[in-house]
């Protein structure tokens, strides 16, 4: 389908036996794969003998669409997309171990295992949400990997405020809120050997279309159309978030994390508050008082003893909701 997208990009009219003769597969072939388009929302007018010209890509975001508004050096180079797939982290990571290149983005319409943090799912139907993930290979100093978590959270920030969200917090470590539900989730994966880190995977899953949640989260998250009132292009967030990572990640290798530290604490909308970190094993309440430089939260409980928070271990909840 990807193909015969990629040829029609040109909006010009092109006749069905000039795309079987560039694709070498039949004029039936052609048809069922416009006709795929179509069932998509992408509007393929046909013409007689003129052939097949693209007027409106609607709100798909298949590798030609995503490429043709990006202008990155290395992020989302190349695009993947898949229309279903089980979950875009796990494929990046086949993807990796096989040598797939720093950069490389795996996105898809719907996962039917999308993962989330602390072993949860991550509910992600067909063409309500965009699931992402981005590979890389860090050159990064090993001391500044842990930042990374921070950077991703950042960005998805600065990707909606490209969207014309201005509404958003970050929820420590990496959940990005809005109107005090969720609206992104970011999980990333790291393989690594004995001796260095051999790639990461950055996931990212925003909820974009969605009107209703299931009840197991409708008290905790929202969608960016319910957000901006407005509805959102996917293709446009995902080019706005790789546009943004790929900044973010190359001041970090050159600069190291400071400023965007200082970024990141002008965003949260978890320091300053009271929370309650719940763990593996004990749990208890506190106030939120800062970020140390391995990017832990610092929490001083109520009896007054000063705490470091690691992301992995805990949960962290407002004590008056989500927040
Ligand atoms: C969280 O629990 O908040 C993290 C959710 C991360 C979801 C994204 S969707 C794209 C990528 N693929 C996955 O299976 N998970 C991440």
């Amino acid at each position: 389908m990807e193909d015969v997208l990629r040829i029609l990009m040109s909006g010009e009219y092109v006749s069905g036996a000039q795309i079987s003769s560039d694709l070498g597969v039949t004029r039936a072939a052609v048809w069922k794969r416009i006709e795929q388009l179509r069932a998509l929302g992408l509007k393929v007018e046909s013409a007689g003998r003129r052939g097949y010209r693209l007027t409106d890509c609607a709100d798909c975001i298949m590798a030609p669409i995503i490429e043709r508004n990006l202008h990155t050096a290395w992020a989302g180079r190349p695009v993947i997309y898949r229309q279903t797939i089980g979950s875009t982290n796990q494929y990046a990571r086949q993807l990796a171990s096989q040598g797939a290149a720093h950069g490389t983005l795996v996105v898809a319409d719907e996962q039917t295992a999308g993962r989330g943090r602390r072993g949860r799912a991550w509910i992600s139907p067909a063409g309500e949400g965009v699931f992402f993930s981005l590979i890389l290979r860090p050159s990064l100093h090993p001391s500044l990997v842990p930042h990374l978590s921070l950077i991703t959270a950042l960005t998805a920030y600065d990707a909606l405020v490209a969207i014309g969200i201005e509404s958003a917090g970050i929820k420590w470590p990496n959940d990005v809120v809005a109107n005090g539900k969720k609206v992104s989730g970011l999980l990333l994966e790291m393989d690594a050997n004995e001796q260095e880190i051999e790639h990461i995977v950055v996931g990212i899953g925003f909820n974009v279309h969605q009107q209703t949640f299931p009840e197991e989260i409708e008290k905790t998250a929202t969608s960016l159309d319910l957000v901006r009132g407005k509805r959102v292009n996917r293709a446009e967030l995902v080019c706005a978030f790789l546009q943004a990572f790929e900044a973010r990640y190359d001041d970090l290798n050159q600069n190291g994390m400071d400023k965007q530290m200082e970024t990141y604490v002008t965003r949260s909308v978890t320091i300053g508050r009271k929370v309650q970190v719940v763990g593996t094993g004990e749990q208890f309440i506190g106030t939120a008082t800062g970020i140390d430089e391995s990017g832990a939260l610092k929490v001083t409980d109520e009896d007054g003893n000063e705490r470091t928070v690691l992301a992995g271990d805990v949960s962290v909840r407002g004590l008056m909701g989500y927040v």
